[in-house]
């Protein structure tokens, strides 16, 4: 597995949640000791305890080549692996656990760990989950009552749907403080968004602080307990529900769920055969998907998955996938890979209105999270898209846009209806800012 060190700037960033006076330390995925290194001043003392793991044996050797000196007398270094360490008996518990986990960025390996009642019905109680959370519930196990993790996680723990019950199993076991997300790319070779988490065990809480990805002066959302609990931790998501909730008060606009006026389907034809053949996301550009030579007609078995008149096309992964919704251009009858999806409007009569809107909509830079998710590529959840609102009204409400874009598509011209949907965007965007006049 490649070794994802954390950056200086980040490791910075988390030590500033430290507790003072640490008087144990454990970093059960210590790597280089990246992390380690700028909590060694919060240390209560030369006689502190501090707990280095790692399963590679290289990364115990560079804690005691990079750290040496630095670290208190008796520093236990210890070569294991941290899931299989952690459940020996008669371990110290820790005031404070900092860690940069190890994490799957596919579906694959599930972890046990140990469940209450409440969120387990397994007579073992115990639940499997992917290994970033595994090591997260293993460390609270070891925190002391009111001890403190810092940890970096990958955006599967803060928003996916199959970790819902973990997330609602930490607030049980205390407050999660912070949730704070990392500048895109953060660590160079790692797709998913990550985020520094910090939790106090044992403790209760009113609020959660969520921060968005701007690491020095980030904007603040804290957000009621209640309010939380049901759903994400990403200040990308909540505060894109909170944007939704004001817009919605302007009835005009018409909001409708995108499963209310189309289906979404998903191009069928698998790789390596898909991209070869069907229509793929290489044949997306500049707002339209495009023809090629590699398409065929050959007989493919779902003739309701190919592309008909009126279909918006969509990739279905990729880091910008949500900006690339747009009309084909002599591609119907052709099938579809299935990185792509199909947006089939339930009424043609509906298609360029829904095909503006959705436009609309997803050009404003708050709304990709609500569709994007993904601990390794980022993909459209299928189901996160059927939910989405879509501002039906905006074509009554900006008829001489509507028609620029309307002319922008027929001249095929991505640069007039990119123009037709920004100035929209840009008066939706004003309704966010009340201060500002709207017209
Ligand atoms: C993302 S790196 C983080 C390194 C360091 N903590 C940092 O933030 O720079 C993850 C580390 O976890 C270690 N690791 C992977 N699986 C492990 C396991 N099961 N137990 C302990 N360490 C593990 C890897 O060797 C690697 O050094």
């Amino acid at each position: 597995m490649k070794r994802h060190d954390t950056p200086y700037d980040v490791a910075l960033a988390l030590s500033r949640h430290a507790p003072r006076g640490i008087r144990s330390l454990l970093d059960p995925a210590v790597g280089a000791g990246n992390l380690i290194a700028p909590l060694l001043s919060r240390l209560d003392s030369k006689r502190a305890r501090v707990f280095c793991v790692d399963s590679d044996r290289e990364a115990i050797d560079a804690v005691s080549r990079g750290l040496g000196d630095l670290l208190p007398t008796g520093t236990n270094l210890i070569h294991a692996d941290f899931l299989s360490w952690s459940t020996r008996p008669r371990l110290p518990r820790f005031d404070c656990v900092v860690m940069n986990p190890p994490f799957a960025a596919t579906k694959g390996m599930l972890y046990p760990i140990e469940c209450s009642k409440e969120f387990c019905n397994s007579r073992t109680g115990l639940r499997y989950v992917p290994l970033e959370a595994a090591f997260m519930s293993r460390a609270i196990d070891l925190l002391s009552p009111n001890g403190r993790l810092l940890a970096v996680v990958p955006c599967s723990v803060v928003m996916a749907d199959s970790l819902h019950w973990f997330r609602s199993q930490l607030f049980s076991k205390g407050a999660i403080r912070f949730v704070h997300e990392l500048p895109p790319r953060s660590f160079p070779t790692v797709e998913s968004r990550m985020y520094l988490v910090v939790f106090d065990k044992g403790v209760g809480q009113k609020k959660i602080t969520l921060l968005n990805h701007d690491l020095h002066e980030p904007e603040q959302l804290k957000v009621p307990l209640a309010d939380c609990r049901s759903t994400r931790l990403d200040f990308g998501f909540v505060s894109a529900c909170a944007k939704l909730d004001l817009l919605s008060k302007h009835e005009y606009l018409k909001w409708k769920k995108l499963s209310d006026l189309a289906e979404v389907i998903r191009g069928d034809i698998a790789s390596p055969r898909g991209p070869r053949c069907a229509v793929h996301s290489t044949d997306y550009s500049n707002g339209f998907w495009h023809a090629s030579k590699r398409h065929s007609k050959a007989k493919f078995i779902s003739p309701n998955r190919r592309v008909q008149r009126g279909d918006i096309l969509m990739s279905r992964v990729g880091r910008n996938s949500s900006r690339s919704a747009g009309r084909g251009i002599g591609i119907d009858g052709m099938a579809c890979s299935d990185c792509v999806l199909l947006i089939r409007p339930n009424a043609i009569s509906n298609a360029v209105r829904l095909r503006f809107a959705l436009r609309v909509m997803l050009s404003l830079d708050w709304t990709k999270p609500l569709i994007e998710r993904g601990t390794g590529a980022s993909y459209i959840s299928h189901g996160s898209l059927l939910n989405l609102p879509i501002p039906m009204g905006v074509s009554e409400r900006f008829p001489r846009q509507l028609q620029a874009f309307v002319i922008g598509e027929k001249s095929c011209s991505g640069a007039k209806s990119e123009r037709a949907i920004h100035c929209v965007a840009v008066k939706i965007a004003r309704l966010l800012n009340p201060a500002k006049s709207v017209r």
